[in-house]
């Protein structure tokens, strides 16, 4: 045992002192508290030499269970760092056998409000098992669970080898996976999920199993797009690519006159004939200092190749008439996230602020909803002054060739074919404006949903609130979810894993 704090294992720990704004999710009744005390030295001794178990009068707890999203966060009285599967299955077996709540940590990235009804649980710390081995071939790759993007990307690049993961480096690639998993290559490559050859799992009932198209094929199916109510994925096999060796990136910025041109163009750029999979683009409200009285438009536009075969791209927007452009080329994969969406830019990894998300699905944009969602966003910020400069409107039409190739229903991903993702992304410290922000948000995601196309909300669950019905979570044909309720009642049936979107029975449909 590495760090083992014996001494404090006998004791039981007080739910650390930190101040929790539990959110009116619609659903917060639910709120699973830990029965004490429980006697931690039978599990210690179970571990493996290379895991610990930290509680809350460590000095480094703190730093240990710091979220990006603190505003309704899980509280744990003990935080078991695993270091193998087996310490995993030992923890799982050990929370059953008192009656605790528990839960996988991976990156803490995940910010649902739901994460906030597990208090004084175990945290279940996947983050030191951080093992790569790449296969001969070169085209396939075990992972483990406590990869982020950065280091998997990291480990590939010198390699000359690409995967896909998501976009921000800090973000634990696995609860990414489980959601489905949106990133830069999905055009070229497919989803998260669609790497995915086969996983091992920690069920709820401690056992270890294999998912994979002829092993469990059911809860396979399920892993991918609701993967994180079914178990703890330890081990992946990945599918691996030769790297993309040249990369381009233009960031342009608008100021808000231009937005009904700007999106005038990002509509023509949707239809898969109008956007190769090598083009990736980004489009964001934010404040900047080149009109402080409004929120700008920056959009990142990335082509996976030289110069040239962006510009043909990038000319439809210079037409326009931007503010600003700042052009790099020939630059590496790793730099493309270089000081925007690596560990360096707080905006996107920093820990221990408030943060808020809304999101949709939308089959295109729509200028006049997007106009008003503007105005309310620009509204927001300077009566929120702390959000100004640590939040954006973040609208992502990644390029779909990869993800629509894939069979609908073959996977639990429900939106495929809806191109472009977009939600809020509020940080902020001060507590008081959380109220005011889930207000502006809810409206803003329900202006972009009445103005596209039946009205019903497509959310991605990884980006999603916690309010949202499990059919806008889940999909909207009535046999997703029903299918996803009879596994979970399979492997799951005491809704041991129902922190984060769960699909409980009982739940609103
Ligand atoms: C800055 C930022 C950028 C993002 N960028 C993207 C992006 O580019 N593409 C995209 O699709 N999403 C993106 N997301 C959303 C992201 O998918 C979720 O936030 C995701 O939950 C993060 O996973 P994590 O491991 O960091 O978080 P955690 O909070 O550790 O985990 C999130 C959930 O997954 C569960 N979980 C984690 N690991 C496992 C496992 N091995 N087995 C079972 N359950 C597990 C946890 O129990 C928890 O419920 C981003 C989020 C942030 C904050
Ligand atoms: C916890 O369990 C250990 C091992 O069984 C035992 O030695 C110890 O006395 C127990 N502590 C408490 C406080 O019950
Ligand atoms: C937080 O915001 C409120 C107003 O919403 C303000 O009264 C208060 O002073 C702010 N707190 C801090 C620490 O800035």
């Amino acid at each position: 045992m590495k760090v083992f704090h014996i001494i404090a294992a006998l004791l039981v720990a007080s739910v650390s002192a930190l101040t929790i704004h539990q959110v009116d999710d619609g659903v917060s009744s639910l709120v699973y508290r830990a029965p004490n005390p429980v006697n931690y030295s039978l599990l210690a001794a179970q571990l493996s030499p290379g895991a610990s178990i930290v509680f809350p009068d460590n000095p480094q707890f703190d730093l240990l269970q710091q979220r990006w999203q603190e505003y309704s966060r899980p509280t744990y009285s003990a935080i078991v760092q695993a270091a193998t599967e087996d310490d995993v299955r030992k923890t799982v077996l050990f929370a059953n056998k008192h009656s605790l709540p528990f839960l996988a940590v991976a990156g803490a990235h995940g910010f649902l409000t739901t994460l906030g009804r597990m208090q004084g649980g175990i945290a279940i710390s996947l983050a030191n098992m951080k093992g790569i081995s790449l296969n001969k071939e070169g085209d396939c790759a075990e992972l483990q669970p406590g990869l982020t993007n950065g280091e998997l990307i990291r480990y590939l690049w010198p390699r000359g080898k690409q995967a896909v993961t998501g976009n921000c480096l800090c973000t634990g690639i696995m609860g990414i996976m489980l959601g489905g998993g949106h990133g830069f290559l999905q055009g070229i490559h497919g989803l998260l999920v669609d790497q995915i050859l086969e996983a091992s799992v920690v069920l709820a009932n401690g056992k270890l199993v294999v998912a994979s198209p002829t092993s469990n094929p059911d809860l396979f199916w399920a892993l991918r797009g609701a993967g994180h109510n079914f178990g703890i994925v330890t081990r992946v096999k990945y599918k691996i690519y030769n790297a993309i060796p040249k990369w381009t990136f233009s960031t342009i910025i608008f100021t808000q006159d231009k937005l009904e041109k700007v999106f005038e163009v990002a509509n023509a750029l949707l239809p898969e004939a109008d956007h190769p999979a090598e083009l990736i683009l980004m489009y964001q409200f934010v404040r900047l200092p080149i009109d402080p009285k409004s929120a700008s438009i920056m959009i990142y536009l990335i082509w996976a190749g030289d110069s040239a075969g962006l510009d043909k791209y990038a000319a439809r927007f210079r037409a326009l008439g931007p503010a600003q452009e700042t052009l790099q080329t020939d630059i590496s994969y790793p730099d493309v996230f270089k000081g925007r969406e690596d560990e360096t830019n707080p905006g996107t990894c920093a820990k221990g602020w408030y943060r808020l998300l809304f999101n949709n699905y939308l089959k295109r944009f729509n200028p006049e909803a997007l106009r008003k969602v503007h105005t309310i966003f620009t509204k927001a910020t300077d009566e929120y002054p702390d959000t100004q400069t640590r939040s954006i409107y973040v609208f992502e039409p990644y390029s779909q060739q990869g993800v629509t190739a894939v069979p609908f229903e073959s996977t639990a991903v429900p939106f495929r074919g809806y191109p472009v993702l977009a939600s809020p992304v509020w940080g902020y410290t001060n507590a008081s404006y959380t109220n005011g922000l889930v207000a502006a948000s809810r409206e803003m995601r329900k202006i972009l949903t009445d103005g596209d196309g039946d009205g019903k909300l497509r959310s991605y669950v990884n980006y999603a609130f916690g309010d949202e019905a499990l059919s806008e979570n889940y999909g909207h044909e009535p046999w997703r979810v029903k299918k996803l309720k009879a596994l979970k009642k399979k492997y799951d049936p005491e809704g041991r894993f129902s922190f984060y979107a769960p699909i409980d029975v009982g739940r609103r449909p």
